[in-house]
């Protein structure tokens, strides 16, 4: 038992930490204040549960290496609950729950829940500390595991309870749902996945989860606050809380930089546009980072819009992550990491599917058993993480804790589609820009999916993070639209269009700036563009290809829509809409979109 001053007068505050100390029961309660000391000691007793492998120093200073249950991989959407006082706030697109039920059955999986464990209080801020954009939120929870991440993810520490005073937080109460007996061993991963919940409270500001101790199931200031609960403030508070990278784009030789935010599905590269590397015919661009996942983005005074990245770190999926595909992330988490469900090697390193060329000849897969590669399982799970500071990336942008944020000049919406979506094109108008992001998708691709070639829609890539109903989502889109003075540009991009054999037809990675250079100088009016029935589009002419073997004939294929097969999509996006249109949450401006695109189709055939 350890002897604290409680840090902060704040009474809401502690009378919270004492009603969950009296129903959860933990050994002890531990105020977390965000040192070096602490985080040592933290790492140590990690270590000492087997929950941490200290990986070798000369490989991986201060880094450390996590195997979770093979039952607590991911987040998981069926468990992920909005709790507003009605259904229709949280909308057809999200599982509801009546928030004093769901406050009941938590209420009784929690009493007792952190019997022999130690209840670590955090006090955190999402967004630069004391910046007025930024939220402060406090997590309790019984995982150290998540303490050191928190202190990667997150501004986190003592510095936080003088700016929160006496004001106003977003509770978040974690807990891995595992208590101990008297004298009961603990294992390395406590988790409790037969009754996990994930749930959130919108109109009081409050996060309950249970059951799981990882990444966005426990981390509770990224998916659950930054987006889920601030998405609910910010529809209240006129700003947009997105699941958007942010992206600095600079060419001195041509005076031009922009800011772009960026929404992709999982699983579309989007760290690696983040930390973009131009080709090496294209140096005089320079790419830097802002953020990665999340943006927070508000009107500014002069009527344009400023983003903030909410968070600290990344939190990045390691395979497929190597020198060649994002050698700004390798270099992110090449010291004070945490590692989780990665592959260990014979030297006391990390290793990932994708990292080098040629797997080493025995490693320790991600569950603890030997791995060679003739092994028919992967040595690291698909969805393993780096936890690394942002602070890091080589690319950092100069601005990335900027209060005040950056002025988005651009919104690319992308998606994963290997058929009839054009690689790039520019939206009419705001209107016509918020429509296709609210059409955006992916395509199924393995047979046990459904069939392949159906979309998966996921409207601004928000589909599992947005806190209220998506028809109110989209109409708050159009409003915040309609009040600024200088609207950013919006793009559609489909970086993975297919041929008929199959192949990618466009090279992705850093051949992408191609696309990105003319989206920036769109937005400085230093290029034209041809209309389409789909929208605004680049001639062949228009894009740099020095570097690039691309032919006219080729660049038209990666173009080329097929009428018919586009307004079938259209059926198939209004059918997307019913769910919504039933309770009379499709903006009417939405209705009219979708009727100009099907006519500006049928034109394009006659
Ligand atoms: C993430 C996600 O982990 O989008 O960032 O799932
Ligand atoms: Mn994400």
């Amino acid at each position: 038992m350890i002897k604290q001053a409680i840090p902060t007068k704040n009474k809401q505050v502690i009378d919270w930490v004492n009603e969950v100390a009296a129903l959860t029961e933990p050994d002890y309660v531990y105020w977390c204040d965000g040192s070096e000391e602490e985080n040592m000691a933290i790492c140590a007793k990690l270590e000492r549960a087997g929950t941490f492998i200290k990986l070798n120093p000369k490989k991986r200073p201060n880094s450390y290496l996590a195997r979770s249950n093979p039952k607590d991989v991911a987040r998981v959407e069926s468990r992920t609950f909005i709790c507003s006082q009605k259904q229709i706030d949280a909308g057809p697109t999200n599982n509801w729950a009546p928030p004093k039920k769901m406050k009941a059955t938590l209420k009784k999986l929690m009493k007792g829940c952190m019997h022999g464990r130690a209840m670590y209080v955090i006090p955190f801020s999402m967004g630069p500390l004391g910046s007025k954009i930024a939220q402060i939120g406090i997590e309790i929870t019984d995982s150290p595991y998540v303490v050191a991440n928190m202190r990667i993810m997150t501004r986190m520490g003592k510095a936080v309870w003088k700016v929160l005073g006496n004001g106003n937080f977003v509770k978040c109460l974690h807990s891995v749902g595992a208590p101990l007996k008297k004298g009961e061993k603990d294992v390395p991963w406590p988790c409790n996945p037969e009754n996990t919940y994930i749930t959130h409270f919108p109109e009081t500001r409050e996060i309950i989860s249970f059951g799981s101790g990882y990444g966005g199931n426990a981390l509770l200031g990224k998916k659950c606050l930054a987006l889920r609960i601030a998405s609910t403030m910010a529809h209240e508070d006129g700003w947009l809380a997105e699941h958007m990278l942010i992206v600095g784009l600079e060419n001195k030789k041509q005076k031009l930089k922009a800011y772009v935010a960026a929404a992709f599905p999982s699983a579309c590269g989007k760290t690696n546009m983040a930390m973009l590397i131009p080709p090496k015919e294209m140096k005089d661009w320079k790419v830097s980072t802002v953020g990665d996942d999340i943006a927070w983005i508000k009107p500014g005074q002069d009527g344009r819009l400023y983003a903030i990245n909410p968070e600290a770190g990344f939190f990045g999926v390691a395979p497929g992550t190597s020198v060649k595909t994002n050698k700004n992330a390798m270099e992110s988490c090449r010291r004070n990491t945490i590692f989780t469900n990665v592959a260990l090697t014979d030297d006391g390193d990390v290793w990932w599917e994708g990292m080098t060329d040629k797997a080493p000849e025995h490693l320790i897969d991600w569950q603890g058993h030997d791995w060679t590669p003739r092994s028919s399982t992967p040595a690291a799970h698909p969805n393993s993480r780096f936890t690394a500071p942002a602070a890091q990336c080589p690319t950092i942008d100069k601005n990335w804790e900027n209060p005040a944020g950056v002025p988005i000049s651009a919104f690319v919406f992308g998606g994963r589609l290997a058929s009839n979506t054009p690689l790039v094109y520019q939206a009419f108008d705001w209107t016509h820009g918020v429509f296709l992001a609210s059409t955006m998708g992916s395509e199924k691709t393995a047979a046990a999916e459904g069939k392949t070639g159906e979309i998966r829609r996921d409207p601004f890539a928000m589909l599992p993070f947005c806190g209220y109903n998506m028809g109110d989502y989209w109409t708050h889109w159009l409003k915040v639209g309609a009040r600024l003075r200088e609207k950013p540009l919006i793009f559609r991009v489909n970086w993975f269009r297919k041929d008929d054999q199959g192949k990618f037809m466009w090279p992705g990675f850093g051949d992408n700036m191609r696309v990105l250079e003319w989206i920036v100088r769109r937005t400085a009016g230093q290029v034209n563009a041809i209309q389409t029935a789909l929208g605004m589009s680049p001639r062949y002419e228009d894009l740099t290809w020095t570097g690039l073997k691309m032919t006219q004939q080729q660049f038209q294929a990666l173009m080329d829509v097929d009428a018919q097969k586009a307004l079938e999509d259209v059926g198939a996006q209004s059918e997307s809409f019913e769910p919504l249109r039933q309770e009379d949450k499709i903006p009417i401006e939405f209705e009219a979109e979708l009727v100009l695109l099907a006519e500006r189709l049928k034109r394009s055939m006659a």
